[in-house]
């Protein structure tokens, strides 16, 4: 844990990981904002001592006094640990490890929607215990750029002490930036940082709630124009979350491909800044719009069937399998609506998901039947909620295009939380009614906080969710939620006991 008034305050962090390089983050807070020379050093000892890489570098205002640093000449699949120096002062040392270059078997947490002041972020204190894990993937809602201001908050964040700062909307570079801070002043997003690298893709609220292309649900037109703001979100993002930019002349591309270890290629996908606006029926169905935007969906496309690696796995912000189906009882359907799965009359999908974007979707799955791509797990985040599903659009043989694995919110809140009753009671009967009308969710669980591990092998891919129970305190204990898995060369989902 950093100092909490130190020059080091905000920790240290790592992300990106490559064969040979990884970045590594810190932030030095002078007392009156003047540029700090920093050195830096990446060793293969805790202590700092069998040094591999280390250089200088000058922490300033135009970076919101944030380094990043992409330190290469690593070796593969390696433990690093790293550490800074400013002024005489030492950061703490923390830990990172190199991706492999070829491996049988790859391990990783995914996560999503980081309310600050929907909770305490005990799954990321459960993720930063692990010494098993290759990385942390980031599905997105790293930060919620929302005011405290009820109902535009989901929790009244004084209760347990955690209000947003600054109280009101992210809309200026300094109040994202702001933002950022507060969160990484958290001890245990420290923690997390300092025990894993991060791999991280978008969703909306690292800008504002309903982002799309040129606009949000939360943009109003006095805050001025949308492109401005969108800048000035994602330049805080960089700033503040460890990674490369893709494209350094785009600070708006999040999608990109990282290879992992020949097990799989991983597709980082960005659902909400390139889409066009979502829109209810009919207008949905209308076969031009797009949720990915023409650049970001010749570069999947393409890289799915250049593909060679045993598994393809799309990292995709917001839930692409069909949620909606007319079989859905009544009853259930106001509950759908309360965790984002179907639109808010209960009549139809969430056209905020995918299943807002048909012709796009089609337009991937039927790529993947036609050019016969296998073995594909779409990796899902966003609506706060657990599940896995088969895609009910299927091959020539039969068999599903893909499987989908949604992994919980970290805090935000879910079915439980909103409705006021306790966990695990009344939405049991529900879940199982879902299931039972969208026969191609296997499981789903609608109730708890948690975190995803992702578990590759040249033969299977597995999924166990992990939930933390409560998030309204600070605590240590964890509970297996679920686990299934899916065998190569058949997208059915399997029980994993
Ligand atoms: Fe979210």
């Amino acid at each position: 844990m950093a100092s909490e008034a130190g020059l080091f305050r905000h920790g240290v962090a790592s992300g990106d990981p490559l064969t040979d390089r990884v970045v590594i983050w810190t932030r030095v807070t002078t007392p009156d904002g003047a540029p700090a020379a920093t050195g830096w050093v990446t060793a293969t000892d805790p202590e700092l001592g069998d040094v591999v890489a280390s250089g200088t570098a000058v922490a300033e205002a135009e970076h919101d006094h944030t380094v990043s640093i992409d330190v290469t000449g690593l070796e593969p699949d390696t433990t690093y640990f790293y550490g800074f120096e400013s002024a005489g002062e030492r950061s703490p040392v923390a830990r990172t490890r190199t991706l492999p270059e070829r491996s049988d078997l790859l391990r990783f947490a995914m996560v999503s929607c980081a309310k600050f002041n929907a909770g305490f972020f005990n799954a990321y204190a459960r993720i930063a215990d692990r010494d098993d894990l290759n990385f942390l993937l980031h599905l997105g809602d790293y930060i919620y750029e929302a005011s405290n201001t009820p109902p535009a908050t989901q929790t009244p964040g004084a209760d347990i002490g955690r209000p947003f700062d600054p109280l009101h909307e992210c809309v200026t570079l300094e109040d994202y930036r702001r933002r950022y801070s507060q969160y990484r002043l958290d001890p245990d997003v420290q923690r997390l940082h300092a025990a894993h690298p991060v791999i991280a893709t978008v969703d909306d609220h690292e800008l504002a709630d309903g982002a799309w292309r040129d606009g949000a649900d939360n943009h109003k037109p006095e805050w001025g124009p949308w492109r401005e703001r969108k800048a000035r979100a994602f330049r805080a993002k960089w700033e503040w979350v460890p990674g490369r930019p893709p494209d350094p002349n785009d600070p708006t591309r999040v999608f990109r491909t990282v290879p992992l270890g020949g097990l799989a290629d991983l597709f980082m996908l960005d659902t909400r800044t390139r889409r066009d606006q979502p829109v209810p029926p009919p207008a949905m169905h209308d076969p031009d719009r797009s949720a990915l935007g023409p650049e970001q969906r010749d570069w999947l496309l393409h890289g799915l069937e250049a593909s060679t690696a045993p598994w393809r796995l799309i990292a995709n912000p917001s839930v692409m399998g069909r949620t909606w189906d007319e079989q859905l009882p009544e009853a259930v359907r106001p509950h759908l609506v309360k965790v984002k799965l179907l639109e808010p009359e209960g009549r139809g999908p969430d056209f905020d998901q995918w299943d807002g974007y048909p012709a796009e979707r089609e337009a991937v799955l039927g790529f993947l039947r036609d050019r016969h791509i296998r073995d594909l797990v779409v990796l899902s985040g966003d609506v706060h909620v657990s599940i896995a599903l088969e895609m009910d659009e299927q091959g020539d043989e039969g068999e599903p295009l893909a499987v989908e694995l949604v992994t919980p919110s970290l805090t935000s809140q879910n079915l439980d939380d909103k409705m006021g009753w306790g966990l695990r009671t009344t939405s049991v009967e529900i879940e199982r009614q879902i299931v039972n009308a969208l026969s191609h969710w296997k499981w789903c669980e609608l109730d708890s906080h948690g975190y995803t591990i992702i578990d590759v092998t040249p033969e299977r891919l597995r999924a166990d969710w992990w939930f933390v129970d409560s998030v309204l305190e600070r605590h240590d204990q964890e509970v297996h939620g679920g686990a299934w898995m899916v065998e190569r060369g058949r997208s059915r989902l399997l029980p994993a006991g």
